[in-house]
Parts: structure tokens; sequence; C-alpha cells
């Protein structure tokens, strides 16, 4: 905010202070009574005048233009007000990557993010949905004017998801995936934070185990903030479409009026 309000003062005083002098000075010129009697007498008033007038015309657009940056504030502002009151979803984590690198939220601010909660024995469903992840940031990067999307995967069972196993898991769907595992207290404050639901089921005899868990996949702005969900009956294009929209809202939310 600070940046754009010295970009208005820099910008919009000089160029509308140049033609508006010129064109008082001219029209004076025609009018002026004391022009043709004494010429050097009339040079200190008119130029005075001038600068009166043009003073007076500047500020008034100036002004006009702060009502209009003023009105543009308020309306992002509501905007924000309405994003964080549909949901309190989202927030900061801290966790581990498939590499055994620690990897906060913060790291990925700049980039629209799609999250997706699972845990690597998952049978059937998160397979499903991490392949349609996939094909999702795949089919963005197809698509005209639409953001690129980092991808990650973070699991609700890090006793068994440690890094290697997660490693080995987004492998098998895309080079671009990032996995995230932690401590038990790392991906359940994670989890709290997205309101990610998730319970380990008894042990069967080979000491298996499902864990049941919430199937939404989570859009994040590159604020860092929680946008959109996606359910498991939303299908790749409507997930791509859906973020591409959103992107572009984004965008003319941030613009830059000057
Ligand atoms: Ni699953």
């Amino acid at each position: 905010m600070v940046s754009k309000h010295a970009c208005l003062r820099r910008v919009a005083i000089p160029a509308a202070a140049v033609p508006l002098s010129r064109l008082s000075r001219r029209g004076y010129g025609i009018v002026g009574p004391d022009r043709g009697a004494d010429p050097t007498k009339g040079k200190g008033p008119i130029s005075w005048r001038n600068v009166a007038i043009t003073a007076a015309l500047g500020g008034g657009l100036l002004a006009f233009m702060l009502y209009v940056k003023k009105e543009k504030e308020m309306a992002l502002l509501r905007e924000r007000k309405r994003m964080l009151g549909k949901a309190a979803i989202g927030g900061q984590f801290e966790l581990v990557d498939q590499d055994g690198k620690p990897r906060s939220s913060s790291e990925f601010l700049g980039q629209w993010l799609l999250i997706y909660f699972g845990f690597t024995h998952c049978p059937d469903v998160c397979p499903d949905e991490m392949e349609k992840m996939v094909a999702v940031v795949d089919k963005l990067e197809t698509m005209p004017n639409a953001p690129r999307v980092q991808s990650l995967f973070i699991t609700v069972d890090p006793v068994r998801d440690t890094t290697d196993v997660v490693k080995k898991y987004i492998a098998e769907f895309s080079p671009k995936l990032i996995g995230l595992t932690g401590s038990p207290e790392q991906v359940e404050k994670t989890c709290k934070a997205y309101r990610v639901y998730f319970s380990a089921g008894p042990r069967g005899s080979d000491d298996d185990y499902i864990v049941d868990h919430t199937i939404i996949m989570y859009l994040v702005n590159p604020d860092g903030e929680f946008v959109d969900y996606y359910g498991q009956n939303k299908s790749a294009e409507e997930i791509a479409n859906s973020v591409a929209i959103n992107a572009l809202k984004y965008d003319q939310l941030n613009k830059s009026w000057f």
C-alpha cells in the first residue's frame, strides 16, 4: 500500500499539471485585458493565476483519484472479510518434505497450491484423488492465462509415512508433486488448521490398518489463504476451471489501478 501511494504522487501531479497550465496560459492570452497594453505587466499575475488554476484543477483531480483509490481499497477489504467469513480454513504449517527437508507454509507464498491430505497405504480413494490432482496441474499448464499450481500431498499417517515412504509414493504419480510428513504433532496441527478429520482404524493380523479421513482437495492462493475446496465428486476439468476462475478473480482484486 505504501508503494502505491508513493507511485500515485510521483506520477499523477506532473501528468495533470503540464497540459492544464499550457491550456490556461493560451486561454488567458486571448481574452486577457492587460496583455496588449503592456505585455511585461501581465506576466506576473498571469503565471500566478495559472498556478492557482492548475493547483485547483490538479488538486481536484488528485482528490478524485484518491477517492477512487479509497473506494478500491474498501472493496478489497470487503472481499477479504467475505472470504474470511466464508471459512477460517487453512493457515501456517511446519512439515518435512520427501527429502527430509523442513518445509514451512511461508516458503510457498507467491504460489497457488493444491493440497491433498491422505495416506500412502490407502487402497483406492487416495490414489484416485492423487491422479486427479496431477491431472488438474497438467491441465492448467495447457490453459492460457491460468496460473501454475504447486501440488502438495500431506500425509495423515505420519507414523508409517516416513519421508522415504512418501518419496516413493509421490514418485508414482508425478515428479512435480511435493510430499509432506512430519511428527504426529506437526501433522495433527496442520490437519486441524485445514479441518481435516482423520482416525486410524483397528489393526489387522498383519498389523495393517486403514485411516479414515476427509477426502478434499484445497486451493490456496499466493497469500497463503484458503480459497476453495473440491470433493471427490469434482472432475479434474471442473477443478482446473475453478482454479483458473479463482486466479482471475484474485488478479483483478490485486491489480493496481495507477
Ligand atoms: Ni485415502
